[in-house]
């Protein structure tokens, strides 16, 4: 049993085992697939959640450990059905091609502008180290980011 998570605003428990990765009682659980177990290695960061405001790995996480913690999933990010503003840019860049990196690219990206309104391409570039996509080349991805940084 898992008590007291909150995600993405709401109160959750499951019946799964404590040491259930969390990306799989989300998924399973509680049905947010956003975050992606595509390694469960650690290396590809496609699993990335908040914890509490922090960007982590939620393949190596067992689920007891979020308890009496806020969860934050990339289904939690937008409000009001509206795209947060670097959703829009990476969507305005056309950032995305097969889309199994993007939730966590865009878990990681979020933490990025909040921690650090004013980041830079550098800012940028190292903070998506951690986000593995096969598909872009990583540029649009950076692009959009500036945009993101701009508009703010
Ligand atoms: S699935 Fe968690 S880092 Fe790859
Ligand atoms: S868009 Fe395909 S892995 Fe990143």
């Amino acid at each position: 049993m898992v008590q007291n998570l909150t995600v993405n605003g709401d109160r959750r428990s499951s019946a799964a085992d404590p040491i259930t990765p969390l990306v799989d009682v989300l998924r399973e659980d509680f049905h947010l697939t956003g975050a992606k177990p595509v390694c469960r290695e650690g290396f590809c960061g496609a699993c990335m959640v908040l914890l509490d405001g922090a960007p982590i790995l939620s393949c190596l996480v067992p689920a007891a450990l979020a308890e009496d913690c806020e969860i934050l999933t990339v289904e939690g990010l937008a409000t009001d059905g509206g795209l947060t503003p670097i959703q829009s840019a990476l969507e305005a860049c056309d950032a995305v091609q097969c889309g199994m990196c993007f939730p966590g690219m865009v878990v990681t990206l979020t933490h990025l502008l909040t921690a650090k309104p004013g980041a830079t391409r550098d800012d940028i570039r190292a903070a998506l180290t951690g986000n593995i996509c096969r598909c872009t080349g990583y540029e649009r991805i950076v692009e959009a980011a500036l945009i993101a940084v701009a508009a703010k």
